[in-house]
């Protein structure tokens, strides 16, 4: 079976959030399982030429904004694997800036944005054609991807089968519809959906919606939950007017690269339960000494490696931290870039507390890795979150999650109860949150710290317990391979 992702990031090459690990990994694991599975990114000027080399393979032209648009196909192969990964080179539309135009994966409706992902996705049946290489699914990944199941039906390429993942659905790339009438051919931007309740604007993501074969999004808990009015980002009638509603497939990590027995950013390793403990002492050590925490082996460590917006539950974390902080022995390290109204208010709660609490404003790889690994409780306190990859990769070094009961984070994080008993800690992998308020936030920090403290057995057990998860792509890459079967024998 051929299988063409189309995506605007992929790891390591293009990297923002969580959708990059997913195209980075997922096609490795499909290919295990015997898929020709290849990769389309546009190439951005991030993307490290001397890291990741690549070979021209030729060229094609494609009509869009009412010109012609000389596109080169240059392959390279995803690190670690034969995965080939095409990158598109526009330089004048893909080449500037970064891998977005807003500093996120959010649409601001701008004319470079719809040029960079209306153009990568116009190209894919050009793309197609020159490769000599026909994919029996295009898995389209996010609104950058959203005209390419109309774009591929309106081209001679009918037979091709669409499946587009949400990954974000707060993320819709909403633009002016005289604006995307100007750019794509007429069938094409006469089939664009308007954006609900609005005739003068299209949207992308629900474009997808309704022309991909088939829906599907990152974890069963969101596939439900974006069905809700309150939880749909205002589609929930594009989602309920499906034939086959979303199927939520459950995101794995790439457990090679997050392996706390070989992980190449770490000097000490861990694997077996007897290790945890002594491990993770150490790593405490290296953390407070490179972050200029006090040096403590008992005080706990609490990490949090994210993206500053609001699905990732700052407004009641700060709040939250501003109360605990000042009451509580604990330290807290934060790394995390974006809003700067968030990263304002964590900077000053660094200089309040400069022996608890610190907060790295960058994208810090080997900083990430340290802090899943040394941490003892991991913050995950999302308002949203179709899947999150942070509590499965925490969970993997046997840093217990702190979470809130939504999304992905619903099925992956399974609460242990207070008061304990030992029925309750046996399948208990993380502390839950179960109402977004900053108040129960407390509450519920309040309680894994006082077990940090007072229970030393109970997080041994929590940890072995986190450790012992398989988070890895084995079931959900199959589960995807059944999805695939389904949209080809159109079931
Ligand atoms: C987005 C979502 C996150 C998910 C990731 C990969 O970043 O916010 O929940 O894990 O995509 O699917």
């Amino acid at each position: 079976m051929n299988i063409l992702f189309v995506a605007s990031e992929c790891a390591p090459l293009a990297k923002v959030g969580g959708l990059a690990d997913v195209v980075g990994s997922l096609p490795k694991a499909l290919r295990a399982l015997g898929l020709d599975v290849r990769i389309a990114l546009p190439k951005y000027d991030v993307i490290d030429d001397k890291k990741f080399p690549s070979q021209e393979m030729g060229q094609f032209s494609v009509p869009f904004n009412g010109e012609k648009h000389s596109i080169a196909v240059r392959q390279t192969v995803l690190s670690g694997s034969d995965v080939p990964a095409y990158l598109l080179d526009h330089p004048q539309y893909f080449g500037n800036g970064g891998v977005y135009i807003e500093p996120d994966a959010s649409s601001g409706g701008s004319n470079a944005e719809l040029n960079r992902f209306g153009l990568f996705s116009r190209a894919i049946p050009d793309l197609i054609n020159a490769l000599h290489w026909i994919p029996d699914i295009i898995h389209c990944h996010d609104w950058q991807t959203g005209a390419v199941p109309l774009v591929i039906k309106s081209e001679s390429q009918k037979a091709i089968k669409t499946l587009f993942t949400i990954h974000n659905l707060a993320y819709q790339g909403i633009h002016l519809r005289k604006d995307a009438q100007q750019a794509f051919d007429k069938n094409v931007a006469d089939a664009l959906t308007s954006h609900p309740h609005n005739q003068a604007e299209i949207n992308f993501l629900a474009s997808a919606i309704a022309q991909a074969d088939r829906v599907s999004t990152v974890s069963p808990t969101y596939a439900q939950e974006i069905t809700t009015p309150a939880n749909s980002q205002g589609l929930d009638t594009n989602l309920k007017g499906l034939s086959h509603p979303p199927m939520g497939i459950l995101n794995g990590i790439d457990t090679d690269y997050w392996n706390p027995a070989t992980d190449k950013f770490l000097t000490t390793h861990f694997n077996a339960p007897d290790e945890i403990s002594a491990a993770k002492v150490s790593l405490k050590k290296q953390t407070q000494a490179v972050l200029q925490l006090p040096i403590d082996a008992t005080v706990p460590l609490v990490v949090m490696v994210s993206r500053l917006t609001e699905q990732k539950g700052f407004d009641i974390l700060i709040p939250a931290l501003e109360r605990l902080l000042p009451e509580k022995n604990f330290q807290c390290v934060i790394l995390a870039t974006g809003d700067k109204k968030f990263a304002a208010e964590l900077n000053k709660l660094a200089t309040q507390f400069p022996d608890k609490f610190r907060f790295a404003e960058r994208f810090d790889e080997p900083l990430a890795h340290l802090l899943y690994a040394a941490g003892d409780l991991f913050l995950m306190p999302s308002r949203f979150e179709p899947c999150g990859l942070g509590q499965m990769i925490a969970m993997r070094y046997g840093t217990i999650p702190i979470a809130t009961a939504v999304g992905g984070l619903k099925d992956t994080v399974k609460n242990f109860q207070f008061p304990i008993s030992n029925f309750q800690t046996i399948g208990a992998t993380g502390f839950v949150c179960n109402e977004y308020s900053a108040v129960a936030l407390i509450k519920t920090i309040e309680i894994a710290l006082s077990i940090y403290q007072e229970q030393p057995q109970i997080i041994s057990r929590l940890r072995a317990n986190d450790m012992a998860q398989d988070f890895s792509w084995k079931h959900s890459a199959q589960e995807y391979v059944k999805l695939y079967n389904m949209i080809l024998i159109n079931e």
